[in-house]
């Protein structure tokens, strides 16, 4: 479902260049999902950011679907790819009910019947049919984010790109909307590419994941061994410890790499 290769991004003008993603190649199989994990600024968002489009200044190779990417996506790209981002709060416009928010992406794609497919989505992401006339400061913050999700899914595309999806809800609603993500998985056999800090999320959702830390991609590892602790790298481990929360002693063995 996607392939990327040799991937580069930069940001800002030569002198003060930041490479954000630095020659990262990888590769997700239709309905797999795969985690991208690491320390803040490594170059995960960027990663998403550029597959679908949102970034200016990248090199290498982005396939979707077996069709290299080009430099500005079509609307046919958006129909197969929809990005899911960290705040849901953001991300929403706040003047718009959630009616309006949903039915956007059907009058842009030209899709009708725009009242059963939004009546559907709401009911997608276990919302009821109330929720489609109020505003997004109505809602809580798992409920945004369940519109969010709607508003990516009322397309049926079959990529979903997840920046941090839950990491701004608190502990129990995330597990609610992490199961829901995985339910519309098994359900739709959407392919996600979900980043993520915590490798407790990658650990329950993903078949694999790539660690990435300053900008490159340090090491590609299978659910399975996260659960064993196979993983090779001396950084992978490292943040493996760390997701095990605040602890004296491993704080104190952590070694500086
Ligand atoms: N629009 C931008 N302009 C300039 N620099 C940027 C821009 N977006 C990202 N960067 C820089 O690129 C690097 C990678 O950022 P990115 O947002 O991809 O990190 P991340 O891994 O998603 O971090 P986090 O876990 O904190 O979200 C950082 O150094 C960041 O400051
Ligand atoms: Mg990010």
């Amino acid at each position: 479902m996607i392939k990327v290769e040799n991937l580069r991004v930069h940001f800002g003008e030569a002198g003060q260049r930041i490479v954000a993603v630095d020659d990262v190649s990888l590769s997700v199989k239709a309905g797999e999902c795969y985690g991208l994990v690491g320390e803040s600024g490594s170059g995960k968002s960027t990663i998403l950011r550029a597959i679908a489009g949102l970034v200016d200044h990248w090199s290498g190779l982005i396939e979707i679907d077996g069709r290299p990417v080009g430099r500005k996506r079509d609307r046919d790209f958006y129909r197969l790819v929809q990005m899911v981002f960290q705040d849901p709060f953001g991300s929403l416009h706040p003047k718009h009910t959630i009616d309006r928010i949903l039915s956007e992406p059907l009058a842009i794609h030209g899709l009708d019947d725009a009242e059963n497919r939004v009546r559907h989505a709401l009911e997608q992401v276990q919302l009821g049919p109330s929720f489609r006339f109020r505003y997004p400061h109505q809602l809580s913050g798992g409920q945004r984010q369940r519109i969010a999700i709607a508003r990516a899914l009322i397309l049926s595309p079959r990529l979903m790109l997840l920046d941090e999806p839950t990491s701004a809800l608190d502990v129990s609603i995330q597990a609610e909307i992490l199961n829901l993500l995985a339910d519309i998985r098994r359900e739709f056999g959407v392919t996600y590419l979900l980043v993520s800090h915590d490798l407790g999320v990658i650990a329950h959702m993903c078949d694999r994941f790539a660690v990435m830390r300053q900008g490159k991609l340090v090491e590609v590892a299978a659910n399975t061994d996260l659960n064993s602790g196979r993983l090779k790298e001396p950084y992978s481990r490292q943040l493996l410890l760390a997701s095990k929360g605040y602890d004296r002693a491993v704080v104190d063995a952590f070694a500086d790499i």
